[in-house]
């Protein structure tokens, strides 16, 4: 596991969710009713930054073409509604281990 801090346990409380930059990635990370969640933040459609967080259904929509993953496991669940041709099992994103270590959040990138 290589665990890597991102922003503090108080700020994603206040915010439900961000996206930050974890080396090299941009990882989605939320707090749903303190339960956290982290994946890939970059939609594979057309690169855009995934943002709109459903909490009731723990999903998230990409804002360009509203492809829709899920927040547990990164499948896409919903096609973008343009050049949706590509299977969307094969759009999913991959997610992460996500922790709280003393009030900051860390993202496992291994
Ligand atoms: S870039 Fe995300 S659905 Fe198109």
């Amino acid at each position: 596991m290589v665990w890597k801090r991102t922003i503090s346990a108080k700020a994603l409380e206040k915010a439900k969710h961000a996206s930050v930059k974890v080396e090299d990635k941009v990882v989605f990370i939320a707090n749903v009713g303190g339960k956290l969640y982290a994946m890939d933040a970059v939609c594979p459609h057309a690169r855009c930054i995934l943002g709109e967080l459903d909490e009731q259904r723990l999903t998230v929509k990409c804002p360009c073409h509203h492809a829709l993953f899920e927040l547990t496991t990164g499948k896409m669940l919903e096609p973008p509604y343009v050049a949706p041709d590509t299977p969307k099992e094969k759009l999913g994103l991959r997610t992460y281990n996500i922790r709280d270590n003393n009030g900051w959040i860390e993202v496992d990138v291994e």
